[in-house]
């Protein structure tokens, strides 16, 4: 009934003005949480729920980010007669095989349904995911793995979703539930941020999605929602009714790294994960939570 999920779209065109003067100079994805770019995160979770084709859709400034998968030829010399092989690994390990990344620009902030839909020549038609890198899963198999599994079961377009407090409705795209068992919610509708006293329900869409080609049809329309940006939610809820929508409750812990305090705790959170890291990231947290 599904065919594989081969390509992951991620957009990394955005101006990252929450984080400035930090991203001045340098794409809000490469701020690293811990040691690691968040891009890198983001392609490290595709890799997982096997996606074979990374398709970033950019925008002016992003140079760094084609730099960051590229290699690095002068870097590997120095590190090879040195030889620093774990560092050499590390700089390697994860960069998507030659001819398996492209990249496309847009060329206007016109809001994320754009930037998808600026993907479009390069998935075809076929089912593809969307990985947005601001959103990060701590889960061993990552949160895009799950979609996948899931997606084979229910087939459609499919979202990762979390239940959020009511007051903060209006930072995310949230669903209309018809059934619900607990894990899989079966959407009749969604609204981008609407204001909590209009919204449908508390569960919002966390940045990991599988759709359909037919997105492209309903996103070449351009038409503006929210914040008079072409929203990648409007587009799906236009799909409802000719196509199965489900929001999967996905395992493990979210942190959105589009905010600072979201930032801020994901740095904690994978420094707490990492051997070589954990008693020191304990030691600093029980010596400013004893002053604070
Ligand atoms: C986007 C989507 C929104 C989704 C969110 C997840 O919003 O438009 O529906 O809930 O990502 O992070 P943005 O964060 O770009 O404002």
């Amino acid at each position: 009934m599904t065919g594989p999920i081969r390509k992951a779209v991620l957009p990394v065109g955005g101006l990252g003005t929450r984080f400035l003067p930090a991203t001045k100079a340098i794409p809000k994805e490469m701020l690293p949480v811990v040691d690691k770019p968040l891009i890198q995160y983001g392609v490290e979770e595709a890799r997982k729920a096997g996606i074979e084709e990374i398709i970033f859709v950019t925008s002016r400034g992003k140079s760094a980010l084609e730099d960051h998968f590229d290699y690095h030829f002068e870097l590997m010399k120095t590190l090879e007669a040195r030889g620093k092989t774990a560092e050499m690994k590390l700089a390697t390990a994860m960069s998507p095989a030659a001819g398996k990344i492209s990249y496309t620009r847009q060329p206007e902030a016109l809001g994320l349904g754009h930037a998808v839909w600026c993907a479009r020549n390069l998935v075809g038609r076929e089912p593809f995911a969307v990985i947005l890198p601001d959103d990060l899963v701590l889960h061993p198999e990552g949160c895009l793995a799950q979609l996948v599994a899931a997606y084979e079961q229910v087939g459609g377009n499919l979202v990762a979703v979390e239940d959020v407090p009511r007051e903060h409705t209006n930072r995310y795209g949230i669903l209309d539930v018809v059934e619900d068992d607990g894990r899989l919610a079966k959407a009749k509708g969604l609204v981008e941020k609407p204001d909590p006293k209009d919204a449908p329900s508390t569960l919002s869409i966390i940045g990991r999605y599988i759709l359909q080609p037919e997105i492209f049809d309903e996103l070449d329309r351009q038409d503006k929602g929210a914040g008079g940006e072409i929203q990648l939610t409007d587009a799906m809820a236009r799909t409802i009714g000719s196509q199965p929508f489900h929001g999967l409750r996905f395992e493990g812990r979210r942190y959105d790294c589009g905010n600072k305090a979201g930032f801020l705790e994901a740095n904690i959170a994978y420094a707490l994960e990492r051997d070589d890291l954990r008693e020191t990231a304990r030691d600093i947290i029980r010596r400013y939570g004893a002053t604070s």
